[in-house]
């Protein structure tokens, strides 16, 4: 019943992070934290998916195992290097079990994008730089000018969150560069990713504190960011551990679209699943600030408008799942509601220079409010994908809101008011089965 019609999950088991995700040869692929064996967190592999246009994903074999169920094949990402593909990630020991480092970062290569051999004398950094830090995981490189540049999410004395800088020529031997940002709101730093968008360094990072993925944008000055502005990546609920794709001309990024302090309102482990991956996004710098918006793919999904409006009002939705996308375009203020038979809602209000959505009446999980300041243009846009569990929100292509949704009707029933308002709705398809 909620099992994701569009939005990429597993058949079966569990899915966390999304890991590795690179554009090789032509192909995106996409890798994730996954345990095959149950629909709960543990026995973490990493899972294999392929695309040729981040729309339609074909599940392939596990990629990475890890030894036993005391032990994790944790996050990282991917690269390409002399034509091979070259997988960067934590290994983990459960201490309770293992003796030895817990976390320490490893390297796997392909040559068929199929098959993965760990590097034979792993792990390529075995212990963290200094004593006191307490999380040393989620490399993600990057090639800059002649080198390779990681970054590892970390914590130290249990109390400061921390991204450290590492670098190095041949992805084997790395250099510890220093501590590159902090945070003192969170006691760990998880998947960070450093990005260069239209002149500026970007470092996206999530925070075990709110369980929410943050941006910090400025300029790298000898191995510190100095930070110009910093902000939420996505104002909903469920956007967790986002990663940007390595090998792509633009910046494409995909979070997890779940959140570890939720995970047990959500339904779905007794369809014997858990997890969905956000729509891809694209991020973009514009007047200075960092935008998110819906990659361009995203409409291939459309089958047919299902309906096209100029007026405001109450309109019934033709649709028999929860499956489609809405845009509106309006000036003024925006109230909107999705409404199913047994009163379940899902409320967007836009008044002024704040967008309001609320969730706590939307389904079985227990939703919230969120309250989001945006900045207003002479016509404002929004657009809003709903699928089985999830409802991703974009406003102006700038501001992103994505909450996991399970209501047990299907909301067909739209409720809108605006001035000069234009709203159409479109069917998207299963990719599932088509
Ligand atoms: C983030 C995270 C990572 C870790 C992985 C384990 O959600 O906790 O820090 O590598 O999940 O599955």
């Amino acid at each position: 019943m909620f099992k994701p019609h569009y939005h990429f999950f597993p058949i079966t088991g569990w899915m966390n992070d999304p890991n590795g995700l690179i554009h090789w040869k032509g192909k995106y692929h996409m890798f994730y934290q996954y345990n095959p064996k149950k629909p709960r967190w543990g026995n973490i592999c990493w899972g294999h998916a392929v695309s040729d246009d981040l729309v339609h994903w074909r599940h392939l074999p596990v990629a990475l195992y890890p030894k036993d169920e005391t032990h994790g094949v944790f996050s990282g990402s991917a690269v390409e290097k002399d034509g091979k593909m070259v997988l960067v990630y934590t290994y983990f020991r459960d201490p309770e079990h293992n003796e030895g480092e817990k976390e320490v970062q490893c390297i796997a290569t392909s040559e068929d994008g199929w098959n993965f051999v760990e590097y034979e004398n792993n792990p390529v950094i075995s212990k963290p730089p200094e004593e006191g830090i307490h999380a040393f995981r989620d490399p993600k490189v990057n090639r800059i000018g002649n080198k390779w540049r990681m970054v590892l999410g970390s914590g130290k004395d249990k109390r400061i969150g921390m991204v450290l800088l590492y670098t190095s020529e041949d992805l084997v031997h790395w250099d510890y560069e220093g501590v590159l940002f902090e945070d003192e709101s969170t006691k760990e730093i998880e998947c960070p990713d450093l990005v260069s968008i239209g002149g500026k360094d970007v470092l996206i990072y999530s925070v075990t504190s709110t369980n929410s993925v943050l941006f910090a944008l400025g300029k790298l000055k000898e191995g510190k960011l100095s930070v110009e502005k910093k902000g939420l990546l996505d104002h909903g609920t469920d956007f967790y551990a986002a990663q940007t794709f390595y090998g792509t001309d633009r910046v494409i990024v995909i979070g997890w679209l779940q959140n570890w302090h939720r995970t047990d309102l959500y339904p779905t482990e007794k369809e014997g699943w858990n997890g969905v991956m956000s729509l891809p996004r694209e991020l973009y710098v514009e007047d200075g600030e960092l935008k998110v918006k819906p990659i361009e793919e995203l409409k291939t999904l459309r089958t047919g408008k299902i309906l096209e409006k100029e007026s405001s009002g109450t309109y019934r939705i033709n649709t028999n799942k929860n499956c489609y996308e809405v845009c509106c375009s309006f000036q003024g203020n925006l109230s909107l509601a999705l409404q199913s038979e047994l009163g379940e809602v899902i409320k967007l209000f836009v008044e002024k220079d704040t967008l309001v959505v609320d969730t706590t009446r939307s389904g079985i999980s227990k939703g919230v409010t969120k309250e989001v300041k945006v900045q207003r243009r002479e016509t404002d846009k929004v657009r809003l994908f709903i699928d089985a569990c999830s409802v991703e929100m974009f406003f102006n292509d700038s501001v992103a809101l994505s909450f996991r949704v399970h209501p047990e009707g299907i909301y067909n029933m739209l409720d809108i008011e605006s001035y000069l308002l234009k709203v159409d709705i479109y069917a998207l398809k299963n990719v599932w089965i088509s």
